[in-house]
């Protein structure tokens, strides 16, 4: 039985047990990264990498896995990201960087937290831009050489509709597809990533080499074989799924704000909080995207 389906095993653990089952989850997963990735440093990451959480189907994760991971990497890993949102016009990351400023004026302690940050890292909270699909490339282009950035993120736009979109998935070195199980969001999943693959990485059409799915809001109480369905049919198709896969939790759907100062998970300022992190494989997703993308 591989990693995968042992994760997924645990994850089919009853409701009272499931906070128990995502530490350990976690432990694990901490041993396997600790030995694949934590050797990555930001000297290795020779040049700029431009990296998209993307997938046609809306409300699938994009926006919250580019902020938890943009957000672990630039306050814990030590490396520099910039945030290209092109998402027009909701502008969620834009927006969500708003409410986090607004959010630490508010507040003194977030206020001194954020100041003592700065400090210790000796960097700045990591630039966040939006922009249009056509001008995204030139934006993030810039973006990485006035911030001098291992990692540009792209949220993109649920849509392939515009091939102004298609033509930045393009340009990403790496594209993460998140996906749920359920049938129509895997079956409109697997037309977008067969495009890319087929038009894109195959041919070798731009400058992608390659797509990978992510299981998110993965639930303890759902049966593993649609997983397993589903891991064989992406696999039948070339191309494969990441290791990690993230549980459904509350706490991905929460934001800080000024009334009380809780811990914070979801922040464009902070990393998530180390209380919150814990279960949520969010560092483990990070360091296997980062082992990707070094290679
Ligand atoms: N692992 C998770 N567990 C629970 N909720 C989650 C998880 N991941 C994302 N969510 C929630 O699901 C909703 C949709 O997520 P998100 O906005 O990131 O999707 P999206 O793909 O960016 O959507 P859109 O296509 O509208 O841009 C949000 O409310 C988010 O908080
Ligand atoms: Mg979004």
């Amino acid at each position: 039985m591989n990693d995968v389906t042992n994760h997924r095993k645990q994850l089919g653990a009853n409701e009272q047990s499931k906070a128990l089952t995502y530490e350990r989850l976690d432990d694990r997963s901490n041993e396997r990264t600790n030995v694949r990735y934590n050797h990555i440093t930001k000297e290795e990451m020779k040049e700029t990498k431009f990296i998209a959480f993307s997938t046609q189907k809306g409300g699938a994760g994009k926006t919250t896995l580019t902020v938890l991971t943009a957000s672990y990497l630039h306050y814990v890993r030590g490396l520099n990201v910039g945030v290209v949102d092109c998402d027009f016009p909701q502008f969620s990351i834009v927006d969500m960087r708003k409410r986090d400023f607004e959010n630490i004026k508010g507040n003194e302690q977030l206020c001194k937290q954020a100041f003592e940050q700065c400090k210790r890292l000796n960097k700045k909270s990591y630039p966040i831009k939006d922009s249009r699909p056509e001008d995204a490339i030139d934006v993030g282009k810039e973006m990485a050489q006035d911030y001098d950035l291992d990692i540009v993120f792209f949220d993109l736009p649920g849509t392939l509709n515009n091939p102004e979109v298609l033509k930045v998935v393009s340009q990403m070195d790496y594209v993460f597809c998140p996906i749920i199980a359920d049938k129509v969001v895997m079956e409109s999943s697997l037309v977008f990533a067969r495009l890319v693959n087929e038009s894109l990485i195959i041919p070798g059409n731009g400058r992608i080499k390659g797509l990978h799915f992510v299981w998110n809001m993965v639930d303890g109480r759902e049966k593993t074989r649609l997983y397993e369905v589903y891991d064989k049919i992406i696999a039948e198709l070339g191309m494969d799924v990441l290791e990690t896969v993230i549980p459904n939790s509350m706490r991905f759907r929460k934001e800080g704000d000024d009334k009380e100062l809780r811990p914070l998970f979801r922040s464009t300022v902070f990393p998530p909080d180390k209380t919150l992190i814990r279960g949520s494989n969010i560092r483990e997703l990070s360091d296997e995207v980062l082992g990707i993308i070094k290679a």
